[in-house]
């Protein structure tokens, strides 16, 4: 389960209730046990039990160290103590300040008879006239946390059976419930999510043992089967760096798209991009050509200037200045569209000219060009020459890249590359950015990732819709196979 949607992550999350309130409670069913630093848990560790109070001083000693250790490298920390030192939450506060953290303050109020008659039933209860200091120390400590400088003071009830439910200021949408949602559509043609998306599974990893034809066939049906609107492959010679090894498998894209095309899927089918310095403009124009002819109409083409010297030197295919690369995107686009217009007559146009466009098979369909790069000049070409512009989904960049674009053109279409970490619970998700962040620290990857569950991803994605992203290409650095789909499923309801 994620934190509740209202509150931020990460960040410090301070709780302040008295005992029996329900704090460990709201806690464990939000967060991973490792992100809660709990004073009656460390008082077990070093003392007799849970309520050793001679252990105290060094119970409070680890629990400043640990907060101050997690609060460094931007951990989600959440510190569960009665809450009511003042200093210690000033303290707190100022080094998740420092860290560059939300800081949030999660009163658990329950009614005393409620937390009197929980403090009954436990194994240890606390004496009754000190269980009353504590209701009265709380009752004046809630109201002085307005004036201390938190982003964020939530009052959750810490009565009621459900321990999942929201409190004021949350909402309660934290399950990953899907019964909102309207279920996929796959015969309606064009596949959109609730929230207006097409979901589009780009593919840069081909983790597919000795069965490369049983993966890629299984990986599509996943896709379709989970109503993603389509599969775009990577087009690159050798595996980058940034998402494998180089001898890591990675297929040429159009014979690949081939095989997913006899499939009979409901998924449009294209490469996410096809750099113009690898292939000759006309014969991209065919392969695009013949792929709309195998899948019905269901086709794009990515194209981009290209980046990657080595695999251009290792295949022996010239690698042009960078001024050159572009003007060659330029001529691509214009030679792809001639060649898949009707007729076969000459073609002479502002860049490019032919002296016939005999090109069949004939694209039964239009094929969109989506033009990826986020260069001054890229983003003119996709603005002015593509269908769309792809660019990376993260923020703020996005919105920078936005405006570039509509600059050119108003109603650009745009389409983003969204690499998330997505986790099944907030213990999956954390799993998977321990195993996935390399070198790079683990707040920074899960920063960077979006590290969350579908619902919180969800989240995220309707800023984007609001922003008038039309498309996302979603890449899983961790996609092994077809059960994957069933993390990305969620994103395409
Ligand atoms: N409890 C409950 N319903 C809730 C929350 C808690 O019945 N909505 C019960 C828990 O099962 C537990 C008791 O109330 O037996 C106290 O909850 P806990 O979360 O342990 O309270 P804390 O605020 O953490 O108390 P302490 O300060 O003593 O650790
Ligand atoms: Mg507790």
């Amino acid at each position: 389960m994620a934190p509740s949607p209202a509150l931020p992550d990460p960040a410090l999350v301070v709780l302040v209730g008295p005992s029996g309130a329900g704090k460990s409670t709201w806690a464990a069913a939000r967060f991973r046990a490792e992100e809660i630093v709990s004073s009656d848990a460390l008082r077990a560790l070093v003392g007799s039990g849970p309520a050793d109070l001679d252990a105290s001083i060094d119970a409070f000693d680890l629990l400043e160290r640990i907060v101050t250790a997690r609060l460094s490298r931007r951990l989600t920390t959440v510190v569960d103590t009665l809450g009511t030192d003042a200093d210690r939450r000033r303290r707190w506060l100022g080094l998740a300040r420092d860290a560059g953290l939300a800081c949030v303050v999660v009163v658990v109020d329950t009614p005393v008879a409620e937390a009197r008659r929980r403090n009954g039933l436990r194994d240890r209860s606390v004496p009754a006239a000190v269980l009353a200091q504590q209701h009265r120390r709380h009752a004046q400590v809630v109201p002085a946390l307005a004036d201390e400088g938190w982003d964020l003071v939530v009052t959750v009830p810490g009565s009621g059976g459900d321990v999942g439910s929201g409190g004021s200021s949350t909402s309660s949408g934290d399950s990953l419930s899907t019964g909102a949602d309207p279920p996929s559509s796959p015969a309606s043609g064009e596949r959109r999510s609730s929230q207006g998306l097409r979901i589009v599974l780009q593919l840069s990893r081909f983790p597919w043992g000795e069965d490369p034809r049983t993966w890629l066939r299984d990986v599509a049906l996943a896709a379709d089967d989970a109503g993603l609107a389509g599969i775009a492959v990577m087009d690159h010679l050798i595996q980058i760096p940034q998402v494998d090894r180089a001898w890591s498998p990675i297929p040429e894209p159009w014979v690949t798209l081939g095989l997913m095309a006899g499939l009979g899927t409901g998924l449009d089918l294209g490469t996410l991009v096809t750099p113009v310095t690898l292939r000759p403009a006309g014969v991209t124009a065919k392969a695009a050509a013949t792929l709309s002819a195998l899948t019905g109409g269901r086709t794009f083409l990515g194209l981009g200037a290209g980046w990657w010297e080595r695999e251009h030197a290792a295949y022996g295919v010239p690698f042009p200045p960078a001024r050159d690369r572009l003007d060659a995107l330029e001529a691509t686009i214009e030679t792809v569209r001639a060649l898949w217009g009707a007729g076969t007559r000459p073609y002479d146009g502002e860049r490019v000219s032919l002296p016939e466009t005999t090109c069949y098979p004939r694209p039964v369909a239009p094929i969109p060009v989506v033009v990826g790069g986020t260069g001054t000049r890229s983003l003119r070409v996709a603005a002015t020459l593509g269908d769309a512009a792809n660019v990376p989904s993260t923020l703020p960049a996005l919105d920078d890249h936005l405006a570039v674009l509509r600059g050119h053109r108003r109603d650009v279409a745009v389409t983003v590359l969204d690499l998330p970490t997505i986790g099944t619970d907030r213990d999956d998700t954390w799993a998977r950015v321990e195993r996935l962040r390399g070198r790079s620290a683990a707040a920074a990857y899960a920063g960077r990732t979006h590290a969350g569950t579908p619902a919180q991803h969800r989240d995220r994605y309707a800023g984007l819709a609001e922003r008038g992203v039309d498309t996302v290409f979603v890449a899983l650095a961790d996609l092994e196979g077809p059960d994957d789909l069933a993390r990305v499923a969620p994103l395409a309801r």
